[in-house]
């Protein structure tokens, strides 16, 4: 019992997030007081990690992220509009994923940190191509994938974007694992029953779900999840520390910048596509139209 781990990170000015092999999390908000015997975790921890007590605080960061926003939670009926939306947002949080791993790959490669640098080449590697499948999808709905995503970032997901850009980019960039872990761990809540909705809501033979599949229980996303908390519970004290607190500042982006987007209206979301589009949706408010229903989307090729 007393071999068990116990790792801590500090995430906002006073709350630290406690956790422990054993199971045991919580966060631990500083009382001021600078005696290190009243303040256990006052000063950075320094241990080994274990993924029991690693994979508590990285979920413990993506709660107290979205903890900022419970009260406003955005909860609405799912739509054709808004699925529409997010897989233009998921092309977008997509489409540069490779690349930006690659980047921060090459540096730690240059900083003498192979360990990292692999990870980050093969997670790469697992992510290439999965923009394309939010562009089949739309294609799959009728909806010209290709133009509407090159006119149209929605106003939640460019802070995200341009997060990961700004954490890929840096001298040190051991923080976009936690940037990358907080999409991934979310999208992985998504079951079996979630897909099922949103194929019950697309016209009757439209397979319009291959990037909510592929990023849901349902597919490779859970074990992305485990492998990082695997990857992450073997650094150094100083990058894990780093890395939760990117989760949390990327929930924190994340929870505010999805709920921008849940609290518009069907009708808002469908002028936003048009705008972009220049054209009309072979869509109306709260359905598809009978002449679309009739002749069928396009299939995705
Ligand atoms: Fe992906
Ligand atoms: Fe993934």
């Amino acid at each position: 019992m007393n071999n068990l781990v116990t790792e801590w990170v500090k995430v906002t000015g006073d709350i630290s997030i406690v956790a422990r092999e054993s199971g045991d999390v919580w966060f631990h908000k500083s009382a001021g007081i600078q005696d290190e015997k009243a303040e256990p975790f006052a000063t950075p921890m320094m241990g080994l990690g274990a993924p029991g007590s690693t994979v508590l605080l990285l979920d413990g960061a993506i709660n107290l992220g979205f903890a900022s926003i419970e009260k406003q939670l955005a909860r609405p009926d799912l739509t054709l509009a808004a699925y529409i939306v997010a897989l233009v947002g998921a092309y977008h949080t997509s489409v540069n994923t490779p690349r930006n791993l690659l980047r921060a790959s090459a540096r730690f490669e240059k900083l003498g940190r192979p360990e990292v640098a692999a990870y980050l080449e093969e997670r790469a590697r697992e992510e290439t191509g999965h923009d394309r499948l939010a562009i089949k999808d739309l294609r799959a709905l009728g909806v010209p994938g290709e133009k509407l995503v090159a006119n149209y970032i929605p106003e939640g997901i460019k802070p995200l974007c341009q997060r990961f850009d700004d954490l890929c980019a840096e001298a040190y960039p051991i923080g976009c694992i936690g940037y990358s872990y907080c999409l991934e761990r979310i999208a992985a809540l998504k079951e079996k029953s979630d897909v099922e909705k949103v194929q019950a809501m697309c016209p009757n033979g439209v397979d319009a779900t291959r990037f909510l599949r592929s990023h849901s229980a349902l597919g490779s996303e859970a074990n992305h999840v485990a492998d990082t908390i695997d990857f992450v519970a073997s650094l150094p004290a100083n990058d894990r520390i780093t890395v939760v607190q990117d989760t949390y500042e990327s929930a924190l982006i994340m929870a505010h910048g999805y709920n921008q987007e849940l609290l518009k209206s069907e009708a808002e979301l469908i002028e936003e596509i048009q705008q972009a589009l220049g054209e009309t949706l072979p869509y109306q408010q709260g359905s598809w139209s009978l002449q679309n229903k009739e002749h069928g989307a396009r299939p995705a090729a």
